[in-house]
């Protein structure tokens, strides 16, 4: 497996096995401290595609000022070896200044969808994850990228941001990877005391619930997400960021729970923010 540091080394990388080869091209894009959530879609992707990049970037731009940017794990050797036994070719490892040149000034911004869920809270966030995974797009011309429901609204910032740019890559969503107990895997679980990771299932309970009373036929917005909320309120250490029911194209709420729709909840354990979420049947 090769490792390079340069946007004109994937790019060389990329079209070599396009030339060369008639790859099949696919990006797993990760900011590194790799579990079994990122194994799945590096999986996914190596299964599908005949040559498979995985990119490692912990991307400023997409940290606030006062968020964890200094402190985000960081395991490099271990992603490495994870990458590589899940059968991919490439990791873009790049350096701050290789993806954002001094003086860099151009960023992609995916207007209204950018504010809503995590965009509300996280002001800029999704402006960073547009920019850096349209510069990803741009160096590596992957035919199709891998990303996971997980971030859901992430997904639809980028599902806009391709059909709007006309990127000739495909967006393939897969599915949560969840500890035994339902948590989420998610880089930050990391963050978590004992105390605070038993208090974080408190996230996957509440989805749980949500999914069994839309199995049971409810159906109206306000019932779910108050229902969501009481499941939340049997936890005093957790602070409730949003719940909410959106359509998972626009991110806006919507009254009746319909297929398709997105069940999505973000909360603080702690300093921890923890994000999880359905797509309903
Ligand atoms: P990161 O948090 O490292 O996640 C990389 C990819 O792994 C994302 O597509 C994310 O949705 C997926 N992922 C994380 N936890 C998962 C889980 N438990 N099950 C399934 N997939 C999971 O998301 C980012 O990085 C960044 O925003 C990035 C897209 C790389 C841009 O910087």
């Amino acid at each position: 497996m090769e490792i390079v540091r340069t946007v004109a080394e994937l790019r060389s990388w990329s079209r070599e096995q396009r030339s060369m080869h008639g790859a099949v091209l696919g990006l797993v894009p990760t900011m590194g401290a790799l579990h079994a959530g990122h194994a799945a879609l590096i999986r996914a992707a190596a299964a599908s595609c005949s040559a498979v990049a995985v990119s490692i970037f912990v991307n400023p731009a997409q940290f606030g000022p006062q968020e964890d940017f200094a402190r985000y794990p960081r395991s490099f050797d271990a992603d490495c070896a994870l990458i590589e036994a899940e059968g991919a070719d490439l990791v873009f490892a790049p350096a701050v200044d290789e993806m954002y040149p001094a003086g860099a000034s151009t960023f992609v911004e995916v207007a209204d969808l950018s504010q809503r869920l995590d965009g509300a809270s996280r002001p800029g966030h999704f402006r960073g994850v547009a920019t850096v995974v349209a510069k990803l797009l741009i160096a590596a011309e992957p035919d199709f990228g891998f990303f996971g429901q997980k971030d859901a609204a992430q997904v639809a910032v980028l599902r806009c941001m391709v059909a709007d740019l006309r990127f000739a890559t495909e967006i393939v969503v897969c599915p949560i990877v969840r500890d035994t107990d339902g948590l989420a895997l998610s880089s930050r679980n990391a963050y978590l005391s004992s105390q605070e990771r038993s208090t974080a299932l408190a996230l996957g309970r509440a989805v749980r619930h949500v999914e069994s009373l839309v199995a049971e036929g409810e159906r109206r917005s306000g019932v779910l997400r108050a229902s969501a909320r009481e499941v939340f309120a049997q936890e005093p250490g957790i602070r409730i960021d949003y719940i909410a029911l959106v359509d998972w194209a626009t991110l806006r709420p919507i009254e009746t729970a319909v297929p398709g729709a997105l069940f999505a909840v973000a909360a603080w354990v702690g300093v921890t923010r923890l994000i999880d979420n359905t797509v309903l049947r």
